[in-house]
């Protein structure tokens, strides 16, 4: 495995790599690698020849007194965890590299970007979205992963590259869980055991909505009243949003009558933690 601090060297390996007609693919991350980004890059492996892991605490996606100072970084960890996996290349540039001294060029996807998380974190999917782009252009992989947990994310990233025609696949995997359904995240690190206890009910409440939806309930707001009274079981998680919305143009709706996202965000104690699950009125 190598590890590429530069740009260039990234463009250099890839293009061997190119030339030896192998597929290409790229797992993007902010680092601090768990079960979840390790199920994304044995995909990645099992998908294609040669996998580029990034590894890079993107500062434009975090917005002002959010936790990008103390975001974990444990380097050598997440080295040794990409080597196991069978990763090629783990690009790990500096804020320089990425952006240099004055980046005037963002990418903006519009309408996607305003429910949800988009709402309560302004500016936080134009740093995702660009950053992206960025590590797009700099592999060129056949095809990108990202997980489901973070799914307006992942429908954003999608609309992007549909949108500038970027000659990619983008590939969303199944958001990966504790056993008592609690989505994993390197933020999980910030939860106490008790608090852990508490995040299981965001999973909960997820978990239903879909039941509901199964017994025949679609009235959205019945269904969120619902899932909000399971969240308030825990004193200590205070409610960012909960919401059923259609999962392609994550509009609110009034009936779960087609394909949705049920997505729910939560502060709790040091911790914001988000989980979403989709939910198919045809699936009953
Ligand atoms: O999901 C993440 O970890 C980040 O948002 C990403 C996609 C690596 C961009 O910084």
């Amino acid at each position: 495995m190598e590890v590429a601090k530069t740009i260039a060297s990234v463009r250099e390996l890839v293009k061997a790599a190119r030339s030896r007609d192998q597929k290409i693919a790229l797992v993007p991350t902010m680092g601090a690698l768990h079960i979840g980004h390790i199920a994304l890059m044995e995909r990645a492996v099992k998908d294609c020849d040669y996998v580029v892991v990034s590894i890079f605490v993107n500062p434009t996606q975090f917005c002002p007194g959010e936790d990008l100072e103390k975001y974990p970084r444990p380097l050598d960890a997440d080295l040794e965890i990409c080597e196991q996996v069978g990763v090629d290349l783990v690009f790990t540039p500096t804020t320089e590299q990425m952006y240099g001294t004055a980046n005037l060029t963002w990418v903006t996807v519009e309408k996607l970007t305003e429910p949800l998380c988009g709402r309560l974190r302004p500016g936080h999917f134009r740093g995702v979205t660009t950053v992206c782009a960025k590590l797009f252009s700099i592999v060129q992989p056949d095809i990108a992963y990202f997980g489901q947990k973070d799914g307006q994310q992942a429908i954003v990233i999608k609309k992007m590259v549909a949108d500038l025609n970027m000659p990619l696949h983008v590939v969303v995997c199944p958001t990966v869980r504790e056993p008592d359904g609690l989505a994993v995240s390197s933020r999980n690190q910030y939860l106490t055991e008790q608090q852990k206890k508490d995040a299981a009910l965001i999973y909960k409440s997820l978990q239903n909505c879909k039941e509901m939806v199964e017994d025949g309930i679609t009235d959205t707001k019945s269904i969120i009243a619902q899932m909000r009274e399971i969240l308030s079981q825990a004193p200590a998680i205070k409610i960012e949003y909960v919401s059923i919305l259609d999962a392609e143009t994550l509009q609110e709706i009034g009936s779960v009558d087609r394909l949705v996202l049920a997505a729910v965000a939560v502060r709790i104690g040091q911790a914001r933690l988000i989980d979403n699950i989709l939910v198919d009125v045809g699936e009953q």
